[in-house]
C-alpha cells in the first residue's frame, strides 16, 4: 500500500524522525511504498476558512504554498501516519497547520488506515493529541490502526523503534 508519513518535528534527526524512519523500514519490508514529508520544514500555513475549496475551487485550496506538494500524496495514500513531538500537550503548530488544510478535500480520498507516532520529554502528556487523532479518524471514517508514544529515555530506544517497525509491517 501507499503510505504517507507526515512528520511535524523541526528537528530533522530528532526522536520523531527516528520513529517515522522505523515505521517506514517496517512498512517497506512488507512491500509498502512510503513517502515521508517533514511538514515542519515546509511553508504550510493554516486554513484561512475562505471556503474557496468548497465553492469555486472544486476541492482545491487557494493557498499557493508547500501544501500543494502534499495534496496529491494525500489523495493517493492508502494510509496516513501522523508523527509529531508533543509541544505543550499537543502536536506541533506546524502539524496542526497541515492538518487544518485537510479541510479542502475534507479527508484523504482513499486512505483506510492511519497511525499516530508521538514523542515527548515526559510521560502522560498525550491526551490532547490522542483525542484529536481519535476524533479525526472517526470523522474521516479511517481505521485508527495504532498509536505509539515515546517519552524520555524511550526515545530512540531499541524497543520503541522495534514497536514502530512492527506497526509499519502490519500496514501491508
Ligand atoms: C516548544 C516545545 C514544547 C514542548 N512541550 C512539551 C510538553 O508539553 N510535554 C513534554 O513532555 N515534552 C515537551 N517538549 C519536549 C519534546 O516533546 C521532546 O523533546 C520530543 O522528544 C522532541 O521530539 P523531536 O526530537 O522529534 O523534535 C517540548 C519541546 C519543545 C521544543
Amino acid at each position: 500500500m501507499k503510505i504517507l508519513i507526515l512528520n511535524g518535528s523541526p528537528r530533522t534527526d530528532g526522536n520523531t524522525a527516528a520513529m517515522a524512519e522505523a515505521f517506514k523500514k517496517g512498512a517497506e519490508s512488507a512491500g509498502s511504498e512510503v513517502t515521508v514529508i517533514n511538514v515542519a520544514k515546509k511553508k504550510i500555513a493554516g486554513c484561512l476558512a475562505c471556503e474557496y475549496c468548497h465553492t469555486k475551487g472544486d476541492g482545491a485550496c487557494v493557498q499557493n504554498d508547500d501544501m500543494q506538494e502534499v495534496y496529491p500524496l494525500l489523495a493517493e495514500a492508502d494510509a496516513v501516519v501522523i508523527a509529531s513531538p508533543i509541544y505543550y500537550f499537543n502536536i506541533t503548530g506546524q502539524m496542526q497547520c497541515a492538518i487544518s488544510r485537510f479541510y479542502a478535500p475534507m479527508k484523504p480520498a482513499k486512505a483506510t488506515k492511519a497511525a499516530l507516532l508521538l514523542s515527548s520529554g515526559s510521560p502522560g502528556v498525550y491526551k490532547g493529541a490522542m483525542a484529536q487523532f481519535e476524533d479525526m479518524t472517526a470523522f474521516m471514517g479511517i481505521e485508527n490502526a495504532g498509536i505509539i508514544t515515546a517519552c524520555g529515555d524511550e526515545n530512540k530506544s531499541e524497543d520503541k523503534l522495534a514497536e514502530c517497525e512492527e506497526l509499519g509491517k502490519s500496514f501491508a
